[in-house]
């Protein structure tokens, strides 16, 4: 039997989420993917439409199926977590069963077991403002939207998972290192983020023979990097400094995904792997 992935955090064509659910498929994973409640309406009707019909098309031609999406606001575990605004919200009102609680059970109900769980999503409200000017409420907004997300998503799949499954990440590394810019706790949420990895490998390797790791990606155009606002300086820089001076492909972003959650990487769990050109290994630039 082919490979069942859940891929939390695609909500169009330039991202991570949808690069790693292309290279699964492409492997031959039945992909299921988790959209952002208020751009699930966008997405599928782009997808319905056939706006993405060329970035659908893999190696060998055909085009990438996704099963089902679901929508899901990875902020909330259950529905007693829903305040009345956002359940009153109208991007938020027409939808159902979107928290991550209630995403496993329909994931459950509809499909049983799957093997590989992808967790491509952030969000930090003030990651344009410095951290000595983030407040309390934007820094744990980041944090709940972009790290707690994980541990959420994990303890609620982690018993829908078929034993050797494995689960990925995608981290950056202003989580270790300075990079001026990547503001609002955003740093904070990926240092978090990289320790439950470790942690969570241990617990999850342990409990239900999970691995749990974590890719440390390069810069890329996605949406989410724009909203940022200094994405094209952090390409540059890559491509000046990094021992590979070219631009980093989203595909190979999630090649690596591929092989980490096949069973090639049978061994690796806890880990931070670098896909970035190298610059993570530079310690001045050239
Ligand atoms: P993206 O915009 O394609 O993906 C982010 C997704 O998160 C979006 O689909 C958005 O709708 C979703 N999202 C935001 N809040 C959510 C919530 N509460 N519940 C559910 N979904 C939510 O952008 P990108 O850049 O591909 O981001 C994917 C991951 O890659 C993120 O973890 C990001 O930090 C990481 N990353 C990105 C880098 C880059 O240069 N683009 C570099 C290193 C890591």
């Amino acid at each position: 039997r082919g490979k069942r992935a859940f891929i939390a955090g695609v909500a169009d064509d330039n991202g991570y989420g949808w690069a790693i659910a292309k290279s699964l498929a492409a492997a031959g994973a039945e992909i299921l993917v988790g959209t952002w409640v208020p751009a699930l309406n966008i997405f599928e009707t782009s997808l319905r439409r056939g706006k993405f019909d060329e970035s659908r098309v893999l190696p060998d031609g055909s085009l990438m199926e996704i099963t089902k999406v679901y929508p899901l606001d990875a902020v909330y575990d259950s529905p007693e977590d829903v305040p009345e605004d956002v359940k009153s919200n109208k991007r938020y009102a027409g939808c159902t069963n979107w928290t991550v609680k209630e995403v496993a059970e329909c994931v459950k109900h509809d499909f049983g077991t799957i093997d590989i769980l992808v967790h491509s999503l952030a969000n930090g409200p003030e990651v344009s403002k410095p951290l000595l000017e983030t407040s309390r409420n934007g820094y744990l907004a980041a944090i709940s939207a972009s790290s707690y997300s994980f541990v959420s998503l994990l303890k609620h799949f982690v018993p829908i998972m078929n034993p050797g499954g494995a689960t990925i990440s995608l981290t950056y590394i202003a989580s270790e290192r300075i990079i001026p810019g990547y503001g609002g706790g955003m740093s904070s949420a990926k240092a978090a983020l990289e320790s439950d990895t470790r942690v969570l490998a241990f617990e999850a390797g342990r409990k239900h023979r999970v691995r749990v790791n974590t890719i440390s990606a390069g810069p890329l155009r996605s949406r989410a990097a724009k909203a940022i606002g200094f994405i094209d300086m952090m390409i540059d820089y890559s491509l000046e400094n990094a021992p590979l001076q070219k631009e980093l492909s989203a595909e190979e972003v999630g090649n690596a995904a591929a092989f980490l959650a096949s069973p090639l990487a049978s061994a690796v769990t806890g880990a931070v792997i670098y896909v970035d050109n190298g610059l993570n290994a530079m310690g001045v630039g050239v």
